[in-house]
C-alpha cells in the first residue's frame, strides 16, 4: 500500500530549545503531484521541509522514500536521495557566476574545472526552465526574480524526483508565476513530485492537486484540492472562520499631508502625487518598477536627483532617513533580512532599535525592563509567534520576522507611514491584523503608502492607487475605478 507513496513521513517530532516546532506531523507526497503545504507562520512548514532535505535531523518519527526508510540527517543525504529545496530565504553565491551557483556542489570534485562544460550544462538547465538568461552573469546583478531561477535550476541540476518549494513567488512577478507554473506542470508530467509552500491561496489553488494544512506544529486536514475551498483552507489554518479580508475603514481622507511634485531619481524620473491624512495610497508595480526606489527617496534613504516634495504645505529637504523619522515620516522596508532587522540580535532589541527614546532614560541609559515591555505590547499587538523576547531574531519563521519589522515601526510616533509589500509573506490571518492597525492608524489622521503587488490588497485596502512602471507613473485611479482590470490596463498601456 505505502509503496504507491513517494515520500512517507509519520509522527515526525522537532523541537528546538523549548519550542515545539513539530508535534508528530504526518505527510504524504505522490509521485508526479503538486501538493501545498500551508499553515500560519510559525505552524512549522519550513522545518517539516527542512526535515525531508536533511538539513534538520528529527526528534522522533520516521521517513520513507519510495516505501524505503531513508536515513536523512544532512543535506547531502538528502540530495543523494533525490529531494532538491529552494529555502524562503536566498543562499545563492553572489560574487559566482549563475553557473558556478548552480553547479557549485559538483565543482572541483576531480581538482579540475571544465569551463564549457559546466557553462554548457548549467545554461542547458535555466533554458529547460523557459528562461533566457546569461549563466555567464555574476548573482549579484540579476534580478530577484531571476535569483529565485538560479535557485530552482540549482535544486533541479541534482535530478531531483522531489522538489520543495518554500515560498518561491513572493518576490515574483505575475508573468514569471505563470512561467514558473508551467515549469511546475512540465515537472510534474515528467513525474517529479512537487511541495509548494505559500500563503496565496489564489495560487495554491490554481497549481496544486492536493493540499496538508498545519496550525501550531500539527497536521489539521490533508487531501485533494477539490474537497475544500479557500474558505475551509483558511479555517483550519487558523482554527476560526475569517469573515472579513478587508475591513472596512470609517475614516475618510483629509487635509493634504505629503505633495510630490517631479520626482526623480536613481530608477525613477518625473513622479508626483498627493497623500492626505488619513488616506490610504496604494503604489502598484511589479518587482523593478522603481516602486521601492520612489519611496526610498521620499524618505531620504536614497538621494533624489529633482522634484519637490511638500510635508503640510511646507516644502522639505530630506536627506537622511534620520531626518526623515524627524519629519514625521515611517518606512517599513520591503527586505526584512536586508534593511529591516539585525539577525543574530533578541527580538527584544529589534523592536527597540527605532524606539530608543522610548525605551531609555534621558541620558540615554537603555531600560531593559522597559525596552522588555514593548518588546511583549508589540508581540500580543500582532501576534508574533515567538518563544522569549530575548531569542535572535533569526530563529522566528519567516512570516514572523517579517511582523517584528511591521511592529517596530508601528511603536514609532509619525504622521506619515510607507509599507513596502508589508504582508509579504504574512499569513491570513496576520494580514487582516495588519489591515486593522492601518484602518486604526488612518482614524488618527496618519497618512499610508503602501506599495503591494498583490492586485486583491490593493483593491481591498487602498482610497486611491498609482501605477507605476519602468520608472514612470502609468497613471492614477480613485477607489471608484479600482478593478483589476483598470489596473492591469494602466501597467501594459499606461494613461495620463
Ligand atoms: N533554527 C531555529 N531555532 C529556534 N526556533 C526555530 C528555528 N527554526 C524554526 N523555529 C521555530 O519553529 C517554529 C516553526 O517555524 P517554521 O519556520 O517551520 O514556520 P513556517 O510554518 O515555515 O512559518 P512561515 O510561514 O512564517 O515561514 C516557529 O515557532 C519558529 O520560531
Ligand atoms: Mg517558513
Amino acid at each position: 500500500m505505502g509503496q504507491a507513496y513517494r515520500v512517507q513521513m509519520q509522527g515526525i517530532q522537532k523541537a528546538f530549545a523549548g519550542i515545539k516546532a513539530l508535534r508528530g506531523v504526518d505527510f504524504f507526497l505522490l509521485p508526479g503531484e503538486i501538493h501545498a503545504l500551508v499553515g500560519e507562520n510559525g505552524a512549522g512548514k519550513s522545518t517539516l521541509m527542512k526535515v525531508l532535505s536533511g538539513a534538520y535531523a528529527m526528534d522522533a518519527g520516521e521517513v520513507r522514500i519510495d516505501g524505503k526508510p531513508a536515513l536523512l540527517g544532512t543535506p547531502r543525504r538528502g540530495k543523494e536521495l533525490g529531494v532538491g529545496i529552494v529555502y524562503q530565504e536566498f543562499e545563492l553565491a553572489d560574487d559566482l557566476t549563475i553557473a558556478e551557483n548552480i553547479l557549485i556542489d559538483r565543482l572541483g570534485r576531480h581538482g579540475i574545472v571544465h569551463w564549457k562544460a559546466l557553462f554548457a550544462k548549467a545554461q542547458a538547465v535555466i533554458h529547460g526552465l523557459g528562461f533566457d538568461i546569461d549563466v555567464r552573469s555574476l548573482v549579484r546583478d540579476i534580478s530577484v526574480a531571476y535569483k529565485q531561477v538560479v535557485e530552482i535550476a540549482k535544486a533541479l541540476s541534482a535530478d531531483a524526483k522531489i522538489l520543495i518549494l518554500d515560498e518561491p513567488t513572493a518576490v515574483l512577478t505575475p508573468t514569471e508565476t505563470h512561467k514558473l507554473f508551467e515549469t511546475m506542470r512540465a515537472l510534474k508530467a515528467q513525474g517529479v513530485s512537487i511541495v509548494y509552500i505559500s500563503h496565496r491561496m489564489e495560487e495554491i489553488f490554481s497549481v496544486c492537486d492536493r493540499v496538508t494544512i498545519m496550525r501550531d506544529g500539527e497536521v489539521t486536514g490533508s487531501g485533494p484540492l477539490a474537497s475544500f475551498t479557500p474558505d475551509s483552507v483558511v479555517e483550519l489554518m487558523i482554527g476560526r472562520k475569517l469573515s472579513t479580508m478587508y475591513p472596512p475603514r470609517n475614516a475618510r481622507p483629509g487635509a493634504e499631508l505629503l505633495r510630490v511634485e517631479g520626482l526623480s531619481g536613481r530608477a525613477f524620473s518625473d513622479i508626483g502625487f498627493t497623500l492626505h491624512k488619513g488616506e490610504v495610497l496604494g503604489i502598484f508595480g511589479l518587482v523593478g518598477s522603481g516602486r521601492t526606489e520612489i519611496v526610498r527617496a521620499i524618505f531620504g534613504a536614497d538621494a533624489r536627483k529633482g522634484g519637490k516634495v511638500w510635508l503640510s504645505g511646507r516644502e522639505t529637504h530630506i536627506r537622511s532617513p534620520h531626518q526623515g523619522m524627524r519629519q514625521g515620516l515611517a518606512l517599513i522596508p520591503e527586505n526584512r533580512k536586508e534593511q529591516g532587522l539585525v539577525l543574530d540580535q533578541s527580538i527584544s532589541r529589534n523592536m527597540s532599535l527605532c524606539n530608543i527614546r522610548r525605551v531609555s532614560q534621558p541620558r540615554g541609559i537603555l531600560r531593559r525592563r522597559k525596552e522588555r515591555a514593548l518588546a511583549e505590547e508589540l508581540i500580543a499587538r500582532l501576534s508574533v509567534k515567538a518563544g522569549n523576547p530575548i531569542n535572535p531574531v533569526k530563529t522566528l519563521s519567516g512570516g514572523n520576522q517579517q511582523k517584528v519589522v511591521i511592529a517596530k515601526w508601528l511603536a514609532a510616533s509619525f504622521q506619515v507611514l510607507i509599507m513596502d509589500e508589508p504582508t509579504r509573506g504574512v499569513d491570513v490571518g496576520a494580514k487582516v491584523e495588519i489591515y486593522q492597525i492601518m484602518n486604526q492608524l488612518a482614524a488618527q489622521g496618519v497618512g499610508i503608502l503602501m506599495i503591494s503587488s498583490e492586485l486583491n490588497e490593493i483593491i481591498g485596502m487602498c482610497d486611491a492607487v498609482m501605477v507605476v512602471d519602468k520608472g514612470r507613473k502609468m497613471g492614477a485611479l480613485s477607489k471608484e475605478e479600482l478593478s483589476e482590470k483598470s489596473i492591469m490596463k494602466l501597467v501594459v498601456g499606461g494613461k495620463q
